[in-house]
């Protein structure tokens, strides 16, 4: 007993004279290089109607296209993919909806000549992850603005480069990221904002969707090569996204650190053997979660699960100081005053929660200020999960034809996808913490908070 007594001693002097042990793992932030500032609440010259080319014609790209022909203020102007059966197919796309053909591009390195174009405004990505960046890169330094499906990048060196890209060009840069634009996560954006749900303190987000139907149907199988290539969160930016705004992430706080850890894949080999791979070293574990701290003491979580049979949730889970609001797995409610509806002493989960139809009349009290009945009748008309894609395409065309800041800039891109690298530096080193750089390189408290840009 002495002996323990007198360890714990020494460990508590020790920790006095030299102070906590510091664990975490930090990364470079490479200087802004000289002459450039940054590009919080860019804006660029209107474009009265909006130019574009499409590369990647794939599952997401050809939807997008189609989109695209219901969009007021825009010219499709040229398409590209490695494929010619895309291409023709999104032709035959714009042929159905009555609008021109579009300059045609086809087969490797072809993309380039797309952004070299002097009659496009806006370069528009939806290939699979290895391209996003190099492209993005090419399309800015061509004087486009550029547009990325998501993630937009997957590796610190390419978020830095398209960072030091739109800073250096003054283009636009910003990752679809689609999920911000869902109708449950505009209103309870609305909510927090306007302080329903007290301070937010916590929130979780994830991208839990079983890919079985799905793995055979990418372009070479380049999703399940890329999991069996990298560890940590390779599909971050759908349960981020939308909880970053709602935390003012770069907007008045910023992420600092975060810690991941995954479990062992164990379905992933086997989806790899299924289609004739070797499933030897599989990387990504079939479950990854992501916690990171933010500068302002808040906490978010990130889960990623894309291997199970686990029913599909984007969790987008706000904790409040007075309230919670949850999208997944159960559409909920709770506000403080009616928080303990049943107080019997041994019921767990006596908490009052609003059904999903009280917690929308809820959530109804607070408007989407950027969503107008025909902007919702429109987007529910058009689809792409449920009108989502429709509002976010909107709300990038809109910006663009008022010269005002997009939604989501280069460095919301950059917090989104660094999940991928830093998780997977935080995984090789034991689970230990990773510092997450400040991608502003000093304007993340410029602003105060999320807002929607509008023309005067
Ligand atoms: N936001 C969302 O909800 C959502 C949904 C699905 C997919 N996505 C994203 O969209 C992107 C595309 O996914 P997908 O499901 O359409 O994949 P896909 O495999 O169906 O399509 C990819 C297409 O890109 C083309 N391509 C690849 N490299 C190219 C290059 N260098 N030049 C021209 N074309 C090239 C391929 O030929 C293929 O047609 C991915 O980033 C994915 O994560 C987003």
């Amino acid at each position: 007993m002495k002996l323990r007594l007198l360890s714990i001693a020494v460990v508590a002097a020790c920790l006095v004279a030299c102070g906590p042990k510091d664990y975490t793992v930090h990364v470079k932030t490479p200087a802004r290089p000289a002459g450039q500032q940054d590009v919080v609440s860019l804006s660029a010259d209107p474009i009265e109607t909006v130019r574009i080319g499409f590369i990647g014609l794939g599952m997401r790209g050809g939807s997008a296209v189609k989109r695209y022909t219901h969009m007021p203020g825009v010219e499709i102007k040229a398409i590209c993919d490695m494929e010619e059966k895309q291409v023709s197919r999104s032709q035959k796309t714009l042929a159905k909806a009555g609008l021109p053909e579009a300059a045609e591009y086809c087969g490797e390195g072809a993309w380039k000549q797309l952004c070299e174009r002097e009659d496009i405004d806006l370069v528009y990505v939806c290939t699979d992850w290895a391209s996003h960046a190099e492209i993005g890169v090419y399309a800015m330094e061509h004087g486009k603005h550029v547009a990325i499906e998501v993630p937009a990048a997957t590796s610190l060196e390419e978020i830095w480069a398209l960072i030091n890209t739109s800073e250096h060009t003054r283009r636009h840069c910003m990752q679809l990221e689609n999920c911000c634009y869902d109708f449950f996560e505009m209103s309870a954006l609305a909510a927090a904002q306007a302080g329903a749900f007290g301070e937010i303190i916590h929130a979780e987000g994830a991208y839990c969707h079983n890919l079985d139907p799905y793995w055979s149907r990418y372009w070479h199988s380049w999703r399940l090569d890329f999991n069996q290539q990298h560890k940590g969160d390779v599909y971050p930016t759908h349960g981020l996204g939308p909880v970053c705004q709602v935390l003012g992430i770069h907007r008045g706080d910023r992420m600092t650190t975060l810690v991941a850890m995954d479990t062992d894949p164990f379905n992933g080999p086997r989806h790899c053997k299924a289609r004739g791979g070797q499933g030897e070293g599989f990387a990504n574990g079939d479950e990854t979660s992501t916690l990171i701290r933010t500068e302002k003491g808040k906490t978010i979580l990130i889960e990623h699960d894309v291997m199970t049979p686990r029913p599909y949730s984007r969790m987008y889970q706000l904790v409040g100081t007075d309230g919670y609001a949850a999208k997944y797995p159960l559409h909920q409610v709770c506000l403080r005053e009616d928080a303990l509806g049943n107080l019997e002493y041994d019921k767990l989960g006596g908490e009052k929660v609003y059904s999903k139809e009280e917690a929308d009349s809820v959530l109804a009290q607070y408007p989407i200020p950027i969503l107008t009945p025909e902007l919702e009748a429109t987007a529910k008309e058009v689809g792409g999960h449920g009108g989502m894609d429709f509002i976010m395409d909107y709300r990038l065309i809109y910006c663009l034809r008022n010269g005002l800041p997009l939604d989501m800039d280069v460095y919301d891109l950059a917090e989104w996808c660094c999940l991928g690298e830093l998780g997977a530096i935080s995984i090789a080193n034991g689970n230990a913490p990773v510092e997450v750089p400040d991608f502003t390189r000093g304007a993340w408290d410029k602003l105060d908070g999320f807002s929607y840009a509008f023309a005067k």
